[in-house]
């Protein structure tokens, strides 16, 4: 991993976004630059050129920005942080398409670099349409502006979604391939830049106590949840040619799959633990059509009540058709067929208008043999569980059986807690700090390599050929505000276990 502990400032470098006007640099990345600059993680030779179609001059990008990042920041917007910040933001406005922008943009960038000691190492971050992603890189290319030559690095960080299925991911790699080597690929996951995500690693391998007991020996099955209580806001238009399915799983929520499942990485070196993460992945066999008419559930919600506030149907909602097949809910059972966990499922759940927000993983343990008080409640007392609370309330908790005070022998479950704002304090994170930051290292280790996002979508493709040949004629098929359709708890009573509460909802 990067020496970001150590603190050390990135690389002098500048950084070029395409997509500059967009929500994401808006929300995310000049916010996540922001609490790098106020950490001191940017080098002093930093500067970010902007790219997008509308006209603007430097100082009205920089308006801009400072507009929204007041506004965003409310309170934490912190002026000093600010004015280091905004000399170093330029802007150019062009088409991706055209390929005489670039032969301006080069020059910007040289002249700006220069004039910030930014020793002409550059970063390109697609903050665009997945469409664009090719014709970029293949400008760049076109243009010299991806050779890296001498000390001079020159890396592409892409935005989620890499593809929309294996063929399309899998083009997509030949043709960004065809410009960069892979080791200047970053395709990201924001997901892998939450510190609770990055801590999976760290309680599993640098623990003793735990990892003895990961296997399926001592683990009867595991629950993964990603729940949300917003429904697709602005973006009902990307999101009706998504849906849940193709939006969280083979990214955010088989991040989590190969974090949790993975062997120990031998170091903790990109590519060591990319290994263990691609394997991991592989070992998830895709299912058949009948295991995907058994194994998997999809949702659409419908009116409801969320927190308190009524809310539309999904159908409803702006830029998406009112006959819409698309899911906003999915539930599968998987299983990771290895030695190390054979025989134990994993249940993943994640959805829209849900009755609150919470990214957790349940380990549920085996029962004790509990012969030895078979005369007492105990058969009522659920068997120990580790929860991973990723977000909010970021914590992990243990919960185990412990005899109640008194007489007469009593058992009940009791919790073992863990708060990281009790330890280490609230400190503002978009996710996306410690991505550029890595980037700026050239460390690639929580970046998704070519491998993976292809397993990724080996193992939903099976699960997308059925549903589109089988289109959903109960949609909507939950309220808002509720657990998703009755099939998801089915999925689990079928096997005698049922959804474990979220802590935070
Ligand atoms: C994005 C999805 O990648 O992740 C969104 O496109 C989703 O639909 C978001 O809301 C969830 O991210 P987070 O960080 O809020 O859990």
């Amino acid at each position: 991993m990067s020496n970001g502990a150590a603190g050390q400032p990135a690389d002098p470098c500048v950084m070029v976004i395409f997509g500059a006007s967009g929500d994401l640099t808006k929300r995310k990345l000049i916010p996540a630059l922001l609490n790098l600059a106020k950490d001191g993680l940017l080098s002093e030779h930093f500067a970010v050129i902007g790219v997008s179609r509308s006209e603007m001059s430097h100082d009205e990008f920089r308006q801009k920005l400072r507009g929204d990042a007041e506004e965003l920041g409310a309170s934490s917007f912190d002026q000093e942080t600010w004015a280091w910040l905004e000399p170093r933001l330029y802007y150019l406005a062009g088409d991706i398409g055209d390929s005489d922008a670039y032969g301006r943009l080069r020059a910007l960038m040289e002249e700006v670099s220069d004039r910030h000691g930014a020793k002409r190492n550059y970063f390109y971050y697609l903050a665009t349409a997945p469409r664009f992603f090719a014709e970029a890189v293949e400008q760049l290319g076109a243009a010299g502006m991806t050779q890296e030559d001498d000390d001079r690095w020159r890396r592409v960080i892409f935005e989620k979604p890499f593809g929309t299925d294996l063929d399309s991911a899998r083009k997509l790699n030949q043709d960004v391939r065809k410009v960069l080597s892979e080791r200047q690929i970053y395709r990201i996951d924001h997901y892998l830049g939450k510190e609770t995500v990055q801590n999976i690693m760290v309680f599993r391998f640098a623990n003793g106590i735990f990892e003895p007991l990961w296997n399926h020996r001592y683990i009867d099955h595991v629950q993964i949840t990603v729940a949300e209580s917003i429904g697709v806001e602005e973006r009902g238009g990307y999101y009706d040619t998504s849906g849940a399915l193709r939006d969280m799983v083979p990214n955010h929520i088989f991040q989590l799959i190969s974090l949790t499942t993975m062997e120990p990485p031998v170091s903790f070196d990109a590519d060591a633990v990319r290994d263990e993460q691609a394997k991991a992945l592989r070992s998830i066999t895709p299912m058949t059509p009948e295991e995907v008419l058994q194994m998997t559930v999809r949702g659409q919600y419908g009116e409801g009540v969320v927190n308190g506030e009524n809310a539309i149907p999904y159908r409803s909602e702006k830029g998406v058709p009112d006959d819409s097949t698309t899911e906003t809910f999915v539930a599968m059972k998987l299983t990771v067929d290895n030695w190390r966990w054979a025989g134990v499922p994993i249940y993943l759940r994640t959805g829209k208008r849900l009755p609150g927000r919470a990214t957790e993983i349940a380990i549920q343990f085996n029962r004790a043999p509990f012969m030895l008080f078979r005369k007492t409640d105990v058969d009522r007392l659920p068997p120990s569980r580790l929860i991973l609370r990723l977000q909010p309330d970021e914590g992990i908790s243990l919960s185990f059986g412990a005899k109640v005070p008194g007489p007469v022998v009593h058992l009940d479950a009791v919790n073992m807690d863990f708060k990281y704002k009790d330890y280490f304090g609230a400190t503002p994170s978009t996710g996306y700090e410690r991505l550029l930051y890595d980037c700026m290292l050239g460390d690639a280790t929580l970046f998704q390599r070519a491998d993976m996002t292809e397993s990724s979508w080996k193992i939903v493709a099976p699960i997308m050929d059925v549903w589109k040949a089988l289109p959903p004629r109960n949609f909507p098929n939950y309220e808002s505000g509720t657990w998703g359709p009755k099939a998801a708890d089915e999925l689990l009573t079928r096997d005698g276990r049922k959804w474990l509460r979220c802590a935070a909802c």
